[in-house]
């Protein structure tokens, strides 16, 4: 179907996980350009539904609660309100931001998946598990902990290893342990519905590789590599105790796969913006004219590509995506953007360090965009970008227009009289740009559409330095009037096609310009601004960055390095133990001794033989410590003393508990010393 056959858009982002802040790499990846597109789609007059929300099931959530000591309903009740305000502060557009964890959610995802099971598209499957004997529960790959086979590093997870990137499963880990008990998992049987997506694969097939073949080749390519690479049941189901529990009869304890329910959060966005309109939510999802389109970033194009659509295929009601743009990814001064190690430009935080300079985050990122491969942020070039294109192009042009309009009109529009062919020239220009932008807009080309922008202005800026209003004024205030008649109207439609780009820009120009009527389809006439009529006084739409203001950036950056690299140092410190209740703590005996005497055990270079007054009794205890302590020294020496631990032989000789060392990061031992005043037998808790 052609563009203009399409009655109406719905345009998703992918729904952000609720476990973090958001930064420049989302917004970079996915919500300014689908941003951009819904407002140019609005602008044009069409029926747009725009359509976001938080994420907020799966282990992604679960794990972020363990690790803050949260509920998962904490969590994601914290995230959901930061990451919708830096949004809304980003003027990213959305007709709805919503929740998965909202009502209508949970309704629409649980009757999708009852439909589709009485239907018989799911096959039931048990497989084992790995299970948690201890909690009694089963184990995402995320939560079991070993070795990893390929590089040894021993803090490796269930589905990869972080040291050298290999993806891996559970099976694979030499030594697993649960992350929840510190216990080795067991296997162990549990049913699952499977979803068999190489039932689809025939259709997947046709559909995007022969049906819609301008999809961008980066999306494509990993579509036609999953494809070949032959499709298998997915299972849909999952052991968790938080998410969507299954509507099924003996699924109790079971939720929805987080990537089931996720993508229907479009579905019941739609439906809560609907309702909240007075509109019917069922024509953006049902209708042939609609022209859905998906906004991901490139680690979502299997699931928006392949199992979602193939899900809507098993419903057989819904409409399929016209395309899906998805992006690479951005990295920062780079190296990869990573939560984990605080290395990103926060939006939050971007928003107190340069109040009003969203447009200026906005167009940097769109200029560089990953649209077809990864791309690097640095300060450098933001400040570039703004120095000497917004300020020196766009900003420069407009502001040129309006200065002199009051200097030489009284801030009036001057009338127009005959056009030279310079005039007619600039006009041509401009319009043809516009087409371009149009073009490119329309094939997701970003990038390149706000260059042909930045090219209108230019052609602006290029026009007053060939026609020099400012020494004409003296012989020809007649042919002044014109040029500034014309640079005006040029300043307005930079108003109107900036908008889907620099929605804040573009309104204060519009207010300078007191344009009122803004349709994109108006931008390039020569009459957008009425002869006689008054504009505003001139107001600097982008002012320089200072060198100061970028360095700062970068020092942030390098101290986070910094600290990044004495985390990776102060790794070689033993980790931490798991967590001992206090029942347990209670249980050992730690109480205050004193050395009486001291000998080495013979035929060992290690040991030494202590008999130690614990206040209870005299008794023996040998210790591993002769390579860095004399007998001799040890006499008298008050030492910290656990005195119910079991007897063991050591040599041959009975050790009747332990004394306590502090071992350095160099392995010199320290004495953990009660000071020479504590009794013998005093307890220690
Ligand atoms: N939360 C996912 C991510 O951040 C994206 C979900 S997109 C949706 O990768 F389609 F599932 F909603
Ligand atoms: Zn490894």
């Amino acid at each position: 179907m052609s563009d203009k056959n399409f009655k109406r858009y719905t345009i998703t982002s992918a729904l952000p996980y609720a476990n973090g802040p958001v930064h420049i790499g989302h917004l970079a990846g996915v919500y300014v350009p689908a941003d951009i597109y819904a407002r140019y789609l609005r602008l044009r007059g069409n029926d747009v539904a725009f359509i976001c929300g938080s994420d907020e099931h799966g282990v992604a959530i679960t794990l972020k609660a363990r690790k803050e000591g949260k509920t998962p309903q904490q969590v994601v009740d914290q995230y959901h309100e930061q990451i919708k305000t830096s949004f809304e502060k980003f003027g990213i557009s959305f007709d709805i931001y919503s929740r998965t964890t909202s009502k209508t959610h949970h309704e629409t995802a649980s009757e999708y998946f009852q439909k589709l099971y009485e239907n018989g598209k799911f096959l039931e499957q048990s497989s084992e598990q790995f299970f948690d004997p201890k909690e009694n529960q089963f184990l995402a790959d995320r939560y079991i902990k070993g070795t990893c086979p390929t590089c040894s590093f021993p803090e490796a997870y269930g589905d990869q290893c972080e040291s050298c990137g290999s993806t891996l499963s559970p099976s694979e880990l030499i030594n697993p342990k649960s992350m929840l008990s510190g216990e080795a998992p067991v296997l162990k049987a549990t049913k699952h519905w499977y979803f068999p997506l190489d039932q689809y694969e025939d259709w997947l097939r046709k559909w995007i590789l022969e049906d819609h073949k301008e999809w961008k080749p980066n999306v494509a390519g990993q579509c036609k590599s999953w494809l070949d690479g032959g499709l298998k049941p997915r299972p849909m189901t999952r052991d968790l105790d938080w998410g969507i529990p299954v509507p099924v009869e003996g699924a109790e304890g079971k939720v929805l796969y987080v990537w089931f329910d996720a993508p229907i959060g479009y579905i019941s966005a739609t439906k809560d913006w609907a309702a909240a309109t007075g509109k019917d939510w069922e024509p953006y999802w049902k209708s042939d004219d609609t022209k859905l389109v998906h906004f991901i970033g490139k680690d979502n194009i299997v699931f928006h590509c392949i199992i979602f659509p193939a899900l809507l295929k098993a419903d057989g009601g819904y409409i399929f995506p016209e395309n899906v743009p998805a992006n690479e990814f951005l990295n920062l001064e780079s190296n990869k953007i990573s939560t984990s190690r605080n290395w990103a430009v926060w939006l939050h935080e971007y928003l107190e360090e340069f109040p009003d300079k969203q447009d200026v985050l906005r167009y940097v990122l769109t200029a560089n965009a990953p649209e077809t491969k990864d791309n690097d942020f640095t300060w450098k070039d933001f400040q570039t970008r703004n120095n000497s294109e917004l300020v020196a192009i766009f900003g420069n042009f407009v502001n040129r227009a309006v200065v002199l309009t009051h200097k030489f009109f009284e801030g009036t529009v001057p009338m127009k009289n005959e056009l030279q062919p310079i005039d007619e020239a600039v006009l041509v220009d401009v319009k043809a740009g516009i087409k371009s932008i149009e073009a490119s807009l329309e094939q997701y080309k970003f990038r390149e559409a706000l260059s042909q922008l930045m090219d209108v202005a230019r052609s602006g800026n290029k026009y007053l330095a060939e026609t020099e209003p400012w020494k004409l004024i003296k012989e020809d205030k007649e042919r002044v009037a014109t040029i500034m008649n014309i640079a005006l109207q040029i300043s307005s439609t930079l108003s109107i096609i900036a908008e889907p780009f620099l929605p804040f820009t573009s309104g204060k120009l519009k207010e300078m310009l007191c344009l009122e009527n803004a349709d994109w389809k108006l931008a390039g006439e020569s009459d957008l601004l009425k002869e006689g009529q008054e504009i505003g006084k001139a107001a600097l739409l982008f002012e320089k960055i200072e060198d100061s203001a970028v360095e700062a950036q970068v020092q942030k950056l390098m101290d986070t390095k910094k600290a990044n690299e004495a985390e990776a140092e102060g790794s070689k410190v033993v980790p931490a133990k798991e967590v001992v209740n206090f029942e347990e703590f209670m249980k050992m005996d730690l109480r205050v001794g004193e050395i009486k005497t001291a000998e080495a055990v013979p035929k060992s270079n290690k040991l030494l033989k202590f008999t130690v007054d614990t206040g209870l009794d005299q008794r023996t205890i040998v210790s591993g410590i002769a390579k860095h302590f004399t007998a001799e020294e040890m006499i008298g020496k008050k030492v910290l003393v656990m005195s119910n631990l079991a007897p063991r032989k050591i040599m041959g000789i009975e050790s009747q508990g332990m004394l306590l060392f502090a071992e350095n990061e160099d392995g010199s031992l320290k004495a953990v010393s009660p000071g020479s005043d504590a009794q013998n037998g005093a307890t220690v808790a």
